[in-house]
């Protein structure tokens, strides 16, 4: 029985010194501790031996469990150690190797020209608000003077939520003029720059989202000619003091008289023709529209509790986008929002 310990123990230390993962290390425990193991299978034997032999071959038996269970441990600090240090090696960073360089952004031209207006506006003592681009029928037509059943509320040109058409995406940013004065008392001085939305198919000109500023003046004593003095001081620091404007009579349901701003083409300067051709700016007016604009409806003003009698204003709306475009002389809105950096990075 001695030498069929001793064989065990030597037979078990050389499979653990070959075992090479820790899973055949499990396997190997279970061979040789387990209930079904070897050396369970000889200490079942014990019985046998005489009393003088069995004390003797137990102390054996033990001392063999002992060197197994320790070279266990060992060969699993050692199994431990060298899968770590082949991790790391595998995962070595040589820290030599040039990194992969980070280009520097700047500003998206619709963001820059929209800063400068801001800067503009905020120079002449307006303050610029903000306001939600999902919004109540109520404020973006009803409140404004503008009548169940006209165009603009059609749902082929609005986006609704509801089917009462009560919510929508705002379809233009005139709505602020009515959270703004239900809110504050006069004198008002905002602007209130944003998204809008319509369904427009995407073209040169036109997209389904696009960005406006609204403008809105409220005092004692505003008329026309503050409004033409506000709009003539935006266009001459946007475009240049040369740039040549016309104000033309339209009509909007909110602002009563109105107006749309007219600005002389910067690229065929008012003829209409550039090489010979038709300009393809202004596609032969000779004049960009910049803006609608006009004296706040004395029904607006008192539909948000100002008295129309002490106090009178001016509105406008300016397109963004139209505006950048003319600054930065871009000739496709779609390109604005592409997002193509090769575009990008030439403002
Ligand atoms: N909201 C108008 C539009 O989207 C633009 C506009 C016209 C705004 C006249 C105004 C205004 O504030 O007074 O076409």
């Amino acid at each position: 029985m001695k030498q069929q310990l001793e064989e065990i123990k030597q037979r078990a230390l050389q499979a653990l010194d070959g075992a090479s993962s820790p899973a055949a290390l499990e396997e190997l425990r279970v061979k040789l501790l387990g209930k079904k193991g070897e050396l369970t299978a000889v200490l079942k034997q014990m019985g046998k031996l005489s009393a003088e032999e069995r004390p003797v071959m137990g102390q054996l038996a033990n001392a063999v469990r002992a060197s197994i269970e320790d070279k266990l441990e060992q060969r699993k600090t050692e199994l431990h150690a060298a899968a770590l240090k082949a991790k790391l090696q595998a995962e070595t960073i040589d820290v030599t190797i040039p990194g992969t360089p980070v280009s520097m952004g700047h500003q998206h031209p619709m963001n820059k020209a929209l800063q400068e207006a801001k800067d503009i506006f905020v120079g002449m003592g307006y303050t610029v608000v903000d306001g939600p681009e999902v919004e109540l029928a109520d404020y973006n037509f009803t409140r404004l003077n503008i009548e169940p059943g006209h165009p603009s509320r059609d749902r082929s040109d609005t986006f609704y939520f509801d089917d009462g058409d009560q919510v929508l995406l705002r379809t233009q940013t005139s709505p602020m003029q009515i959270r703004v004065m239900e809110k504050t008392k006069p004198p008002i001085r905002i602007v209130a720059p944003g998204r809008v939305y319509r369904k427009d198919e995407a073209d040169a000109t036109h997209s389904p989202m696009f960005h406006q500023i609204e403008g809105l003046v409220v005092d004692e004593g505003i008329t026309m000619g503050d409004l033409k003095g506000a709009l003539e001081t935006l266009i001459k620091r946007l475009y240049g003091e040369d740039a040549v404007i016309r104000f033309r009579p339209h009509h909007f349901p909110f602002t009563e008289p109105s107006c749309e701003v007219d600005m002389q083409c910067f690229k065929c300067h008012g003829t209409g023709e550039f090489d010979g051709h038709v300009c393809s700016t202004c596609h032969g007016e000779g004049w960009i529209e910049l803006l609608g604009a006009g004296m706040v409806h004395p029904d607006v003003l008192e539909g948000c509790g100002i008295d129309s009698k002490k106090y009178s204003g001016f509105a406008f709306g300016i397109g963004l986008e139209r505006m950048a475009m003319g600054r930065m002389r871009i000739n496709d809105m779609r390109l604005l929002f592409d997002n193509d950096v090769r575009f990008l990075s030439q403002f």
